[in-house]
């Protein structure tokens, strides 16, 4: 791909993620008290978008106007544009935003938004400020269909609010996809009414690692948290009218320790039940796999696709140790039962099982690389995360994958000298390495280029212990990441020339950025 070097010049308004196109003419428009908003068929629900973001800071009614004019609004939808694509053009017959859909409508809303002085993002703007906007044509609409954030609740819970607050802030940068990890060794996040002790006893910690793994060091606090059914609904409402879809992850078989500390039955010694773990790492206690093992969870993604309406659900499969399985005579004797060759088979017969189960139930399955090797549906999709080579492999087989390599969009890892920067896991992933990024891996054939839905930048959180920390990751990695997967990733130094400014955006949003 060559890549678009624009001046900064082409890019006054510092937007982030830079518009495909965009010509600025001379003249400003200005919100008003007089200004009105008119929501034609299909954009019903994005003027309440526009009252939010517009309305809220500026004290404006921006009431239903009577038709178009200059002191309107205008919102409507022209399928003709395609999935996610805008047209926004504002000049002295006032502002029209067209969306090929009604996400398309939302990110011109978002564009708007940051043609406005910056200020609007203030919770209680300075007065006397004059909402101006340039006069300006834009044709705008994403490379990719996955622009994506993972938010690791389980190593470090984090209040429902701060989920919130990341969804306006994925909208603010026109990412689309929130992917939540809601189980790990470290707690259980998610209420399953049939199961209510994964949360009892799965959500909470006695105590959490301080350092790294060799330190063996621990800070003798309690930890723990979850979210109600109830929370997690109004979550998926929130990020639904902003155009950001939730993927829950549910990682099995590994990655286990909370959910067997609840129910022991689940795993391979009953009698001898392992704690929720208070180290980072990877456990070697592993689900087993007796029939009442699939139906356990099967019955937890029962639960699961009730809560999360959206086409994904993630069943991790990442990082499962083959030691207990190994070493377990009833494991062995389900090896023979099922006719597998071995503990590798077991486990990719296990994700197979419950792969199934989605299927059927018209859900995609979404799994870490480590997934490959089971037997899937043809519409499972792959994360790659070792690397690209998992996604290379998943789009050979004819599997969709998306890209969230750990060489260059882990953001755990540390943004700078290690030094001069808080405890991190390790690594290095530069604001640089992520702007730097191509979400086609070049080992991709051609014609399977369009198997690479996009790409995730992945927060896990055994270095976060608060929200504030995780934005400090988050930010402004999260930007770049925005625009590599907008499709408008140009030259670094002409993208932190603009991000400069736009920071002033984050400024006014209190967000506590790395700088
Ligand atoms: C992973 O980082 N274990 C997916």
């Amino acid at each position: 791909m060559t890549r678009p070097q624009p001046t900064p010049e082409e890019v006054p308004m510092h937007l982030i993620p830079r518009p495909a196109a965009l010509t600025e003419t001379a003249g400003t428009w200005r919100l008003t008290e007089a200004t009105g908003v008119l929501a034609g068929p299909g954009a019903a629900g994005v003027d309440d978008l526009v009252r939010e973001l517009l309305g809220r800071p500026t004290g404006y009614g921006l009431r239903p106007a009577a038709g178009p004019g200059p002191d309107t609004i205008v919102l409507r939808v022209d399928p003709a544009l395609g999935r996610e694509a805008y047209r926004l053009s504002v000049d002295a017959d006032g502002v029209t935003a067209t969306g090929g859909d009604a996400q398309g409508l939302r990110h011109a809303v978002q564009t708007l938004r940051q043609m406005l002085p910056a200020e609007i993002f203030a919770a209680e703007p300075p007065p006397g400020v004059a909402w101006t906007v340039p006069y300006a044509e834009i044709e705008d609409a994403p490379r990719f269909g996955w622009r994506g954030v993972l938010v690791d609740v389980a190593r470090h819970w984090f209040p429902l609010e701060f989920l919130f607050r990341m969804v306006d802030l994925a909208a603010l940068h026109k990412l689309n996809v929130l992917h939540l990890h809601l189980t790990d060794d470290q707690g259980w996040r998610m209420e399953i009414e049939r199961y209510p002790r994964l949360t009892e006893v799965g959500a909470w910690r006695a105590e959490s690692m301080l350092g790294h793994l060799e330190d063996d060091r621990y800070d003798g606090v309690p930890h723990g948290g979850f979210y109600t059914k109830r929370e997690l609904r109004a979550l998926v409402a929130h990020a639904e009218a902003r155009g950001v879809t939730i993927v829950p992850e549910i990682d099995m078989p590994g990655h286990m320790t909370a959910a067997i500390a609840a129910y022991p039955e689940l795993g391979d010694d009953p009698a001898d039940p392992p704690a929720v773990w208070t180290r980072w790492g990877i456990n070697d206690r592993v689900l087993n796999v007796e029939e009442t093992t699939v139906a356990f969870f099967q019955g937890v993604l029962e639960e699961v696709l009730e809560v999360f309406p959206g086409p994904w659900i993630h069943l991790g499969g990442d990082e499962c140790p083959k030691t207990e399985w190994n070493a377990s005579p009833r494991a062995r004797e389900r090896m023979r039962e099922l006719d597998l060759p071995d503990a590798a088979a077991l486990q990719n017969w296990f994700m197979g099982r419950m792969a199934a189960f989605l299927s059927e139930r018209g859900r995609r399955v979404i799994g870490w690389d480590e997934i490959l090797e089971a037997d899937l549906p043809a519409d499972a999709t792959v994360m790659s995360w070792r690397g690209e080579e998992g996604g290379v492999a998943a789009a050979a087989l004819g599997h969709d994958a998306i890209m969230c390599p750990d060489t260059h969009l882990y953001l755990d890892f540390y943004q700078a000298d290690p030094e001069t920067e808080p405890l991190a896991i390790g690594g290095l992933t530069t604001l640089e390495k992520v702007y730097g990024y191509e979400p086609v891996p070049a080992g991709l054939p051609a014609e399977a280029a369009a198997r690479a839905l996009g790409a995730q930048g992945n927060l896990w959180s055994e270095y976060m212990p608060d929200a504030r920390h995780v934005e400090y990751m988050a930010f402004p990695r999260l930007c770049a990441l925005a625009e590599v997967t907008w499709g408008t990733a140009g030259e670094f130094a002409e993208f932190t020339g603009r991000l400069d400014r736009h920071l002033r955006r984050l400024d006014h949003l209190g967000v506590h950025y790395h700088r």
